[in-house]
């Protein structure tokens, strides 16, 4: 490592002209930037395929956010550094993306002292769910093995690092609310095991080990090696809940929003703009969700009317759930009906709407655990894995049938699969093709990962079934609005949680009011809200930009305009910040509507 830094410091003295061009130096630098984060982040490390980092976690302390951020600020120097006025449209977005990329991390250190000090709650980490944590590791050679288990050896030391971030949130009076942590202490109690082979961290011994190019005579040293090691765990776990107990609940927070924290209205404003992509004020979110309530709000009550249906939406949707024949109790013809929808009906239908469709396959299958209704998995750019739409078919009746259409083109065509396709074929730099989907908590300190860009497009695709005439009925269609309803609340709800003073019952009480849902899955829902600021928005908003700047491009193009490039234009670059695809479509009206 060492010399081939100084190589190439060197030769790039000897040749500016060759090695220096502004796009080789920007290739170099998010290089350099990759490395570093693979370094910095070891179980991202491994998420991504790169195995390098596998005996080591991610080390956290209040004394180490300024060595990254000082790092980090490092690069955006550089990068700013760089002359972009010769770059075409693909090398100026990627320039424009890293950039933001950087900035969004830099701007968040103001905020080191708020969200991140809290990285246990209900939702995510080892103490809710260390199956991941598992599974994502390869156990194939004695090395992953080794690995394996000097990690296994560290998460004691990573869960004091844990306490030191929240005592600190403690002494700042940053906290979270206690709905965010009463669940903690009885997840960590599923996890304590007196028998360490019991444990979850155990079962690579058992599963992988045997089949493994381990060598015997070594077999037994390495389990006895993992029972110490998983020993230690659970004690660290019983510690932890202990401390969260005794220590961190009776100091949680009494707002229920993160507007009772020291700023607290700026960091929630913070954690907008981060989740957003896009500068919108907390104000300006709520009014666009009273808005959209309003607009879906009508467009049920006119389609119930239609259907001749004198209840409310709620009582609308309770009648769905009560009515038999609105459900599948098999789970053979449920899958069958979602592979009639996305193969006879939504896939016939795409060329309409778009062009160059990349060529790579999907799948659909059961759900291998018990997830939601449906997910989506991306498949490989060689097309050697297929995109998988998963169908959750534990309880085939939970599903009901007017909410399949919509849920169907969400998942996969035109919505998560086409995103992917696209942007599998787009041959991203890995910065861009990877993104830590994960420590939800951390926000706005952290690298972004789209999810307005993404997940605003799994509910414009849901629109798009519109208009492509496949909500062919009006109960399919409260069902698309039911589901669009539910997004538009948490623009209200979130922000009311967290700006505007509202508490748990009013959030509650509100989607209760306008939703499919019950009050026990909108408690759980609204408890989300309170632990991961802003991040609900990200939907609606997004969904809401694609549509604005579609409206413009066609107002500008007039009788040409092409929807067709449009998506193509949204779909192509893969992932990006909402405020960089508003640049893309600008430039796009600005070189070519004449
Ligand atoms: C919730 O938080 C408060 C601090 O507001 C604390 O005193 C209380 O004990 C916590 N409740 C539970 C159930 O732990
Ligand atoms: C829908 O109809 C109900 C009952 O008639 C009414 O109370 C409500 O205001 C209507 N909502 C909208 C958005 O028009
Ligand atoms: C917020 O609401 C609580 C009641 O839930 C009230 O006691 C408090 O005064 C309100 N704060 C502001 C700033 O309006």
């Amino acid at each position: 490592m060492f010399h081939v830094n100084l190589l190439l410091v060197f030769l790039s003295g000897l040749l500016p002209k060759i090695l220096g061009s502004a796009a080789d130096d920007l290739i170099s630098i998010e290089n350099e930037f990759w490395e570093w984060r693979l370094d910095d982040s070891p179980e991202f490390a491994t998420l991504t395929g790169d195995f390098r980092h596998n005996d080591r976690l991610r080390q956290f302390g209040v004394d180490l956010f300024k060595p990254r951020n000082d790092k980090v600020e490092g690069f955006l120097k550089r990068v700013n550094a760089i002359d972009a006025n010769d770059f075409n449209q693909k090398q100026l977005a990627d320039y424009l993306i890293f950039k933001d990329s950087l900035q969004t991390y830099v701007d968040g250190y103001k905020w080191r002292l708020h969200n991140t000090l809290n990285p246990v709650n209900f939702l995510e980490g080892l103490t809710a769910n260390p199956d991941h944590f598992v599974n994502t590791t390869p156990f194939v050679s004695r090395g992953d093995f080794e690995n394996f288990i000097e990690r296994l050896q560290n998460i004691p030391k990573q869960f004091s690092q844990y306490k030191d971030l929240m005592r600190e949130a403690i002494k700042q009076g940053n906290t979270n609310n206690n709905v965010s942590m009463n669940a903690v202490p009885g997840q960590i109690d599923e996890r304590l095991v007196d028998d360490v082979t019991k444990s979850i961290y155990y079962t690579p011994f058992i599963t992988f080990l045997d089949e493994s190019s381990v060598p015997d005579n070594v077999k037994t040293g390495i389990r006895g090696r993992a029972q110490t090691a998983i020993t230690g765990i659970m004690e660290a776990y019983r510690d932890m809940k202990s401390f969260i107990q005794k220590d961190y609940m009776p100091n949680a927070r009494t707002t229920w929003g993160v507007d009772g924290w020291k700023d607290g209205k700026g960091d929630y404003e913070a954690c907008l703009k981060w989740h957003l992509s896009l500068d919108m004020s907390p104000k300006q979110v709520h009014d666009k969700g009273l808005q959209e309530v309003e607009r879906i709000g009508k467009s049920m009550n006119e389609t119930m009317k239609a259907i001749g249906f004198s209840g409310s939406i709620p009582e609308f949707f309770k009648m769905i759930r009560d009515e038999p024949k609105f459900h599948i109790h098999s789970a053979e013809v449920l899958l069958r009906k979602y592979e009639d929808i996305i193969y006879n009906q939504a896939f016939p239908k795409l060329d309409q709407l778009f062009k160059d469709i990349p060529n790579l396959p999907l799948a659909i299958q059961m759900m291998p655990y018990d997830g939601a209704g449906g997910e989506y998995l991306s498949g490989t750019a060689d097309g050697s894995r297929p995109g998988v739409f998963y169908v959750n078919l534990r309880r085939p009746e939970d599903t009901a049938t007017i909410d399949m259409m919509s849920l169907a083109l969400h998942e996969t065509v035109p919505g998560h699969h086409l995103q992917s396709i696209y942007a599998l074929s787009a041959s991203l730099p890995n910065y861009r093709k990877f993104q830590e989907d994960s420590n939800y908590y951390q926000p706005p300190l952290k690298f972004p990962f789209y999810t307005a860009y993404l997940e605003g497009w799994g509910l414009y695709a849901e629109y798009l079934g519109e208009e492509l005439g496949l909500y062919d009925n009006d109960y399919i269609l409260m069902g698309r609005y039911g589901s669009e309803m539910f997004r538009a609340c948490r623009l209200v709800v979130d922000t009311g949680l967290h700006y505007f003073n509202w508490t748990r019952d009013q959030a509650v009480d509100y989607m209760l009011e306008r939703t499919a849902s019950s009050r026990t899955d909108l408690e759980h829902e609204v408890d989300r809200y309170m632990t991961w600021p802003g991040q609900a928005c990200a939907y609606k908003i997004g969904e809401l930009k694609i549509k604005e700047l579609r409206e413009r491009a066609r107002q500008a193009f007039g009788s040409s305009f092409d929807v067709k490039e449009f998506h193509s234009i949204v779909l192509e670059n893969g992932p990006v910040p909402l405020h960089v695809l508003e640049m893309l479509i600008d430039n796009w009206i600005k070189n070519e509507s004449g």
